[in-house]
């Protein structure tokens, strides 16, 4: 009975035993072991081989052109979704580009768009302010001098005393900061506080496609004689 047994089920020892050291797997499930050799491992004086173990081995392990490429797949599998993940996150971080020119701005209008030189002249009359979108979107005010040309300079509508845009007052000639009463001139310098400072300016030019640009300013604030404030 127990010999039956053992004649269906192959243990590792009868899979190493073949005769001629080969390995053979039906041999190997279907043949009874030899009475009182056990699983034959002493056959032979005990010089079997297990070369049919040393076979299925070595046929199962891919050589390594086939194990680079199966890691180049790998690679690729896992980099091509890291990075479709990375870019839209990446952007989300990043604040729309103004499509300004040489650190340039272009100015928008109340509907966000660029704000075209001439047709502005056509509908803001000479001592016009009217507010823009300025430098890192700042409401900017575009002026319009007096012989009905853009002024080479925009006003900051940001109040420098807590941060209120402070609206034009055509009536009384000036800014009038509606939050704590600080008043600036018609230029932007202050005149009344509590705002500590003069509104920051900005270049005005027009462009080739005869669109508004706001640049920096940086030098000399011509209103005060003094370095600006805004660029420090
Ligand atoms: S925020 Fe303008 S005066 Fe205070």
């Amino acid at each position: 009975m127990a010999s039956t047994t053992l004649s269906t089920v192959a243990s590792p020892s009868q899979l190493c035993s073949s005769k001629n050291g080969i390995f053979s797997p039906s041999q190997a499930l279907l043949s009874k072991p030899a009475k009182g050799l056990g699983f034959g491992r002493e056959r032979n004086g005990g010089k079997v081989r297990c070369q049919a173990t040393s076979s299925i081995t070595a046929d199962r392990v891919p050589d390594m052109g086939k194990r680079q490429l199966l890691n180049l797949m790998l690679l690729g599998a896992v980099s091509l979704p890291t990075v479709g993940m990375l870019i839209p996150y990446t952007y989300f971080f990043v604040p729309p580009g103004s499509g300004g020119v040489g650190g340039g701005t272009f100015a928008k209008d109340a509907l966000g768009n660029d704000v075209i030189a001439a047709q502005w002249l056509k509908t803001h009359g000479p001592g016009d302010r009217t507010l823009t979108q300025g430098l890192k979107g700042d409401p900017t005010y575009l002026v319009v001098e007096n012989d009905k040309t853009l002024a080479t300079y925009g006003i900051n509508g940001v109040c420098t005393h807590l941060g209120c845009v402070v609206p034009w007052n055509a009536a009384e000639n000036k800014f009038i900061c509606p939050c704590h009463g600080s008043q600036y001139n018609n230029q932007g310098k202050v005149v009344r506080g509590p705002a500590p400072l003069s509104l920051a300016l900005a270049h005005v030019d027009v462009d080739d496609d005869n669109k508004v640009v706001f640049v920096p300013w940086v030098e000399t604030d011509f209103r005060t004689g003094e370095d600006p404030w805004w660029s420090a």
